[in-house]
């Protein structure tokens, strides 16, 4: 169904203010963001308008109870075109999180129209220097003004954009969790919403305190099996092939997740999909075993771990370890994103 999009163009773009050499990540956004609302029937008022505040009533819903979801996509630049990296998965796990909470659906025309139109609009700010991209921001929030608690009845849909560079600027030192838990069996742990962030942040601002960049998550129950890290799902590299933890409830099914294992699979390098526990990869370090270990995520892309630490030892991979197969992913993996080699995936929309 075609959705009649307005489109208030900014007055003055802010892009020559902005230091594409310098970008960072998350900090600058671009001159316009889309935006629609869910009247309790249907989407209305699908709308392009300058990159903004939004006004909010201190009862707004989403605010409150948490009902609030998000995406996190890229769209990469060579030369003057545009590409999309698989924006239809992203509409898809959108409204995975959307049934979970209780949140309508946002029809796939709406989500590409809006998206196609936007970054139109504003793709002079597709970066191109070398690990750059224009982050997209698709989210939705419950928007009633009530402080009872139930779904509510309206929402509002937006997609903004930010240049960005690297997520994280070097390989990672993280600590294995075994205290606090991510998620819980049942729970909401595979959707994209809110409130998995911000419960993740007490352990992760612990693990900083003690020198780490991240926590790696360990299923809630035994904390003996290795599920993703705070933004990133989780790869080991051994003598053998690759092997990540394999996706349940409790974990989020990472779409460059499954770029990668698409991407070991076609180079025939085996990909096992299993449960992974922390005394394996302690095994197979002591071993000489554990090649390499690297995570996976929109935002990281695919960053390499230095090593992690257990019950207060720390397991240095990369002192022992190489980067070989992190290293083929990544430049393969960047090649389809920008257009520059055979998809044979499927993946690449061109805007
Ligand atoms: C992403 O990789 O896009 C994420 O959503 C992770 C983080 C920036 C929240």
């Amino acid at each position: 169904m075609p959705h009649n999009i307005t489109i208030q163009n900014t007055e003055k773009s802010r892009i020559s203010e902005v230091d594409f050499n310098n970008i960072g990540f998350g900090k600058v956004f671009s001159d316009h963001m889309f935006l629609a609302d869910w009247d309790g029937k249907e989407w209305t008022g699908s709308r392009i308008v300058p990159y903004g505040n939004l006004s909010l009533s201190p009862a707004t819903s989403a605010i409150h109870y948490g009902q609030a979801i998000f995406e996190g996509m890229k769209a990469f630049r060579t030369g003057n075109d545009i590409f999309l990296f698989r924006p239809r998965e992203n509409w898809r796990r959108l409204n995975i999180s959307a049934e979970r909470m209780v949140m309508p659906e946002v029809p796939e025309a709406l989500f590409l129209e809006g998206l196609r139109t936007l970054l139109n609009l504003d793709k002079n700010w597709v970066p191109d220097s070398t690990g750059s991209a224009l982050y997209i921001r698709p989210f939705m929030f419950a928007t009633d003004d009530f402080i009872g608690v139930k779904p509510s009845d309206k929402y509002c849909f937006c997609i903004f954009t930010c240049p960005v560079g690297p997520y994280y600027a070097k390989p990672l030192r993280i600590k294995v969790e075994e205290k606090y838990s991510r998620a819980a069996p049942g729970g909401v742990g595979f959707t994209k919403c809110a409130g998995n962030y911000g419960a993740a942040m007490y352990p992760t601002r612990l693990a900083q305190s003690e020198g780490f960049d991240q926590v790696l998550w360990t299923d809630p129950v035994s904390h003996t099996l290795v599920e993703e890290t705070g933004t990133t799902n989780f790869f080991a590299v051994t003598h053998q092939g690759v092997i990540t933890p394999n996706l349940h409830d409790t974990m989020l099914a990472g779409i460059t997740r499954d770029s990668v294992i698409h991407v070991l699979k076609n180079n025939n390098i085996q990909t096992e999909e299993r449960p992974l526990t922390i005394s394996e990869l302690k095994t197979l370090h002591a071993e000489g075993n554990l090649k390499e270990l690297f995570i996976s995520g929109t935002a990281a892309t695919l960053i390499n771990i230095e090593g992690f630490a257990h019950q207060g030892e720390y397991y240095d991979v990369m002192k022992t370890g190489n980067t070989v197969v992190s290293d083929l992913l990544r430049s393969q993996i960047d090649s389809i994103r920008h257009g520059k080699s055979a998809d044979p995936f499927g993946w690449v929309e061109k805007l």
